[in-house]
């Protein structure tokens, strides 16, 4: 008898990320793509791994993560955003920010519960939603300006909205959400029993003089939800996988009981490197914004000659184009075009869409990569 499969994601292929890394590789195009840095982490941090490797790390860490990085990350939580979280209770060190948000959505969606996403949104979310038994209810920020219309949020909301995801500073779009969103989304919430997932990969990479609105530091929104960050985009060594979610207690323990048995625990001389570096160097990520503005603003001046017209960037380390002036192609065929015809290879914005409508003449290019990098793609794309 031939075995058949149904598939619980009929819908899901490989990720455009993989697909347009693989097609840039393909046909030797610069990759602006995938977000990922293409320079090293710190020296010393490196350094710090080599050391734990050699002092015999190599054991399973504690199911909650190894207790130093947990004090670490409450001190800088602390230090940072003045948010007190118990390291033994409300921090969980997880194999990535994908595994923190796939394990605190399926702590808490179950079958027939609706999550409500802003499109265009992170492509890990509807597959984790989906795979819980729950309907992702999927609202387009404004086309111009990618802010949340609150109001529109309002009446999404149902007696069936277990969760809702936001995410600041924004991938794709590199905004990024105000306090007052997070006073309104409170109090939009306050009469329902809707919890809170706060994907902030990106809090420190944030521009302009602008503060990162964690959900941790308002009184009322911490109470209700889970915040999930990742060591990946701060350290630029997203091969590691290293990330943590903090939640009240109640939270935190039913997280770990997804957390538990999804990967038990995560790589032990990762934990035991950062944790000293970031106690050595706090500096590292209080500097990252800084850093990554200059980027920014490098990249940004290297493209102003174009005909890609470029959208504000306030955070993450994406910058977006309309493309519009050059092309009337939908923005999945103008990637693939840019990526075979003039070797700069970049993510259309529609893939991170239910209904692409809005937003198919948008490319995402990601500027962490070195300014000779970012050189020579500029030239090709200036060329067009
Ligand atoms: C918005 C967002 N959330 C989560 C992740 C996943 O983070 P990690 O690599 O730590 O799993 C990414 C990575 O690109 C991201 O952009």
């Amino acid at each position: 008898m031939t075995v058949s499969i149904h598939s619980k994601l009929p819908n899901v292929g490989t990720t455009i990320f993989s697909v347009m890394s693989q097609l840039a590789e393909s046909s030797g195009a610069i990759n602006l793509s995938q977000g990922f840095p293409d320079y090293q982490p710190p020296e010393a941090l490196v350094n710090l791994v080599k050391q734990a490797l050699s002092a015999h790390y190599h054991q399973y860490a504690p199911m909650i993560g190894v207790e130093a990085l947990r004090v670490a990350i409450a001190s800088m939580l602390s230090g940072h955003y003045g948010v007190t979280a118990d390291p033994d209770t409300e921090i969980t060190v997880t194999s990535g920010a994908t595994e923190a948000l796939f394990a605190a959505i399926h702590a808490v969606v179950r079958q027939g519960d609706e999550v409500i996403v802003f499109d265009p949104a992170y492509d890990s979310y509807v597959p984790a939603i989906e795979l819980a038994g729950g309907r992702a209810v999927r609202l387009a920020l404004e086309p111009s300006t990618f802010a949340i219309d609150w109001d529109r949020f309002e009446r999404a909301l149902s007696a069936k909205t277990r969760l809702v995801i936001v995410n600041s500073p924004h991938n794709p779009t590199g905004t990024i959400l105000q306090s007052s969103d997070l006073d309104r989304l409170a109090g939009l919430l306050r009469p329902t029993n809707c919890l809170v997932l706060s994907d902030e990969v990106y809090e420190h990479i944030i521009f302009d003089g602008h503060a990162h609105a964690t959900v941790l530091a308002h009184q009322e929104l911490a109470q209700r939800s889970f915040a999930v960050f990742s060591f990946g985009k701060t350290f630029h060594a997203t091969g590691w996988k290293v990330g943590y979610c903090v939640a009240p207690v109640g939270l935190s323990a039913e997280f770990r009981r997804i957390h538990q048995y999804l990967t038990f625990s995560t790589t032990t001389p990762l934990q035991v490197a950062i944790a000293q570096y970031l106690q050595l160097t706090p500096e590292h990520y209080r500097e990252l914004g800084k850093f990554y503005q200059t980027k920014r603003d490098y990249f940004r001046n290297l493209l102003a000659p174009s005909k890609f017209r470029l959208l504000p960037c306030q955070g993450t380390y994406f910058q977006l184009a309309d493309f519009s002036e050059m092309s009337e192609s939908l923005d999945v065929e103008f990637c693939r075009w840019l990526t075979v015809e003039h070797g700069v290879a970049t993510i259309p914005v529609s893939v991170f869409c239910a209904k692409p409508t809005a937003n198919q003449h948008l490319a995402r290019f990601c500027f962490a990569k070195d300014n000779t990098t970012l050189d020579a793609a500029a030239a090709r794309l200036r060329a067009i």
